[in-house]
């Protein structure tokens, strides 16, 4: 069986994902230029599983480098995490994310049909969906004009993977991540974000951590069960196991369709307040934090449906959202030496 190139495999999803399928069997060679990582993660795949993958130190909006690696690696399968993500940055840099975001995933295509190579999974995102008129959110809900140059770049991405799929041999899956939070249970790897967390848990750790004076939440007077936003917060080993399973249905040719879109959450929406209160539960610790006023971009509720991922993909989360936050505690304690 040929290699899994898990680019974007020292982030924060790809690394729990690169363990995921080591411990499945499968071969992983890694392509991360550590702009949003560092090679230390490597250390941590290799204490859990045993296995120390390979990793080619590529930016992957080299077109040189990215055909040359293909002819020098035989790849069975495609997992394509790499990409910028922060939406703020994208409103002030649109280019950057355009560059990084889309031509990257043009050049990665275009080899995968040069060397025939057919299974190809995406890292797409409930940002798609926008503020969605129904809850749960199915995969059938309406694809709603995006409220940043990053989410305008996961739905370009996914456009161009399924026109390819409609002329090429390329098989597809793109799946829509909801929040995803916590950290592998072994604390050998977990989410590092650079400079200031811009997502709620991280920011939430490293207040709890000393780090961060207080937690700002961002708005109180919303229409939901307490004023807050509601989320569908899903444990990243949980995501990771869903890629495995998703790349296994491209290789036994047992997806219904050449492209397909599956949503990964819980199914559960949690309000930001409730995060907090189940944050400070599970970790006895008493958090700061004071209320703010709304962010700018910010939908107000989003949970998934999951039945399309349950039935079809063959996939359900295991862990809850406590288990979450109490493998995201202990890492960022970890991490601090604390
Ligand atoms: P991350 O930043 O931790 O990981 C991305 C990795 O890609 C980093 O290690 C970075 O160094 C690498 N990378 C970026 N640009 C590269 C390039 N040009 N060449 C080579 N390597 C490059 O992010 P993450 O949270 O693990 O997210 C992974 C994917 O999931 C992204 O596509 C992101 O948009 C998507 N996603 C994330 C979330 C989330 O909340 N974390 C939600 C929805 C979708
Ligand atoms: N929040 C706070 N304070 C903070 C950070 C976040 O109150 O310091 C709130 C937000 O307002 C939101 C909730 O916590 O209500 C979750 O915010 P995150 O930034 O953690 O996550 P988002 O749902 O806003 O964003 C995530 C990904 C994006 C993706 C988006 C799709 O980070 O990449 O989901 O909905 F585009």
């Amino acid at each position: 069986m040929g290699k899994v190139l898990v680019t974007g495999g020292l982030g924060y999803i790809g690394s729990h994902t690169v363990v995921a399928l080591q411990q499945e069997g499968l071969e992983v060679v890694i392509i991360d230029n550590l702009y949003n990582s560092e090679l230390s993660v490597l250390d941590g795949i290799e204490t859990i599983t045993g296995i120390r993958p390979v990793h080619y130190n590529i930016d992957l909006r080299n077109k040189i480098e990215v055909t040359r690696f293909f002819e020098n690696n035989e790849v069975e399968g495609v997992i394509h995490f790499a990409a910028s993500k922060a939406v703020g940055e994208s409103v002030e840099s649109p280019l950057l994310y355009y560059e990084n975001n889309i031509n990257t995933l043009v050049y990665l295509l275009q080899e995968c049909s040069k060397h025939e190579i057919t299974n190809f999974i995406f890292s797409s995102s409930c940002t798609v969906y926008g503020e969605p008129d129904v809850l749960p959110i199915t995969e059938d809900a309406p694809v709603k004009s995006a409220m940043s140059p990053y989410g305008n770049t996961k739905q370009i991405s996914e456009e161009i993977i399924f026109d390819t799929c409609k002329s090429t041999i390329l098989q597809a899956i793109s799946l829509r991540y909801f929040n995803p939070i916590g950290a592998h249970d072994s604390q050998e790897i977990g989410e590092l974000p650079k400079g200031s967390p811009q997502n709620l848990v991280p920011f939430i750790t490293q207040t709890a951590a000393g780090l961060r004076k207080e937690l700002s939440i961002f708005g109180d007077d919303y229409g939901t069960k307490d004023g807050s936003c509601i989320r569908d917060y899903i444990h990243v080993v949980d995501l990771a196991e869903a890629h495995v399973v998703a790349l296994q249905r491209l290789m036994g040719k047992k997806n219904l369709m050449p492209y397909e879109v599956f949503n990964l959450g819980t199914g559960r929406g949690s309000s930001v307040l409730e995060v907090v209160a189940a944050f400070e539960k599970v970790s006895g610790e008493k958090l700061n934090y004071k209320i703010v006023g709304r962010r700018s971009g910010d939908v107000v509720s989003v949970y998934a449906d999951t039945t399309k991922a349950n039935n079809v993909l063959g996939w359900q989360t295991q862990k809850t959202m406590e288990e979450a936050l109490e493998s995201a505690w202990k890492w960022e304690q970890k991490v601090r030496g604390l």
